[in-house]
């Protein structure tokens, strides 16, 4: 089952939903802020992409728990943000997720029919941002027991109120940034100093909306923690 951080640590605040704010490009980290948009800007599933660890999250991977991460350079977001940033983000997971930044859990659920925002405030810019997802996929329904997609799809909004800036980024092909993906996840595979260069590239499997997950995912919800 899920190894838990420590939930309680964690401000999030709830997060209004509005339907249809979000930018359609600006996917780079770093890139132009998004003068035109309410502000801050509320991520959704429009520019994203489901991942897996391999092609096979599209036909089908035995039960099991995978571990996501990226990291997010401390340079990039100081010099966009200032010193700190709020950073929401919209998930789901088929089946289930555990989402950590910088080591700590600030979100968590079991229902890729539903996906949430889970926001956190004023992360300082000073060190890296390391996001980390536990992905677990249950045994699949009668015809199919021990085998059935798997995937995970995210899009995050970083904001700074003092810079006026927000940079949106999704799960998905470049410009997005690159997540690595382990499927069989170490121990403190949230960890800050949790060394991943050997991790592979996580794999792109298919755009929000298609096959095989289909647009059963609403707009994410917000939840409260
Ligand atoms: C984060 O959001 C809170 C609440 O809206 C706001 O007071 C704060 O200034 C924001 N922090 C940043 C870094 O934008």
């Amino acid at each position: 089952m899920f190894g838990l951080g420590a939930v309680s640590t964690i401000v999030a605040l709830c997060f209004a939903v509005v339907v249809n704010t979000m930018p359609s490009s600006d996917a780079t980290i770093g890139s132009v802020g998004l003068a035109a948009q309410a502000f801050p800007p509320i991520p959704d599933f429009s520019a994203a992409s489901w991942i897996w660890t391999s092609t096979n999250g599209l036909t089908g991977v035995p039960p099991g728990a995978s571990a996501f991460r990226l990291t997010v350079p401390v340079d990039t977001a100081f010099n966009t943000f200032g010193p700190s940033a709020n950073i929401s983000v919209a998930i789901s997971a088929d089946d289930a997720y555990n989402l950590y930044l910088n080591g700590k859990l600030f979100g968590s659920r079991r229902d890729f029919l539903q996906s949430n925002i889970w926001t956190i405030n004023n992360v300082p810019t000073t060190q890296p941002w390391v996001f980390a997802i536990l992905a677990t996929n249950y045994a699949g329904a009668l015809n199919s027991p021990t085998a059935n997609p798997a995937g995970i799809i995210a899009s995050f909004v970083a904001s700074s109120s003092s810079t006026q800036k927000a940079e949106f980024w999704s799960t998905g092909p470049a410009p997005n940034p690159q997540w690595k993906g382990a499927n069989l996840a170490p121990n403190h595979f949230y960890s800050t100093t949790m060394d991943d260069s050997d991790w592979p590239a996580a794999v792109v499997l298919t755009p929000f909306g298609d096959a095989p997950w289909g647009r059963p995912v609403p707009v994410p919800a917000s939840l409260c923690v």
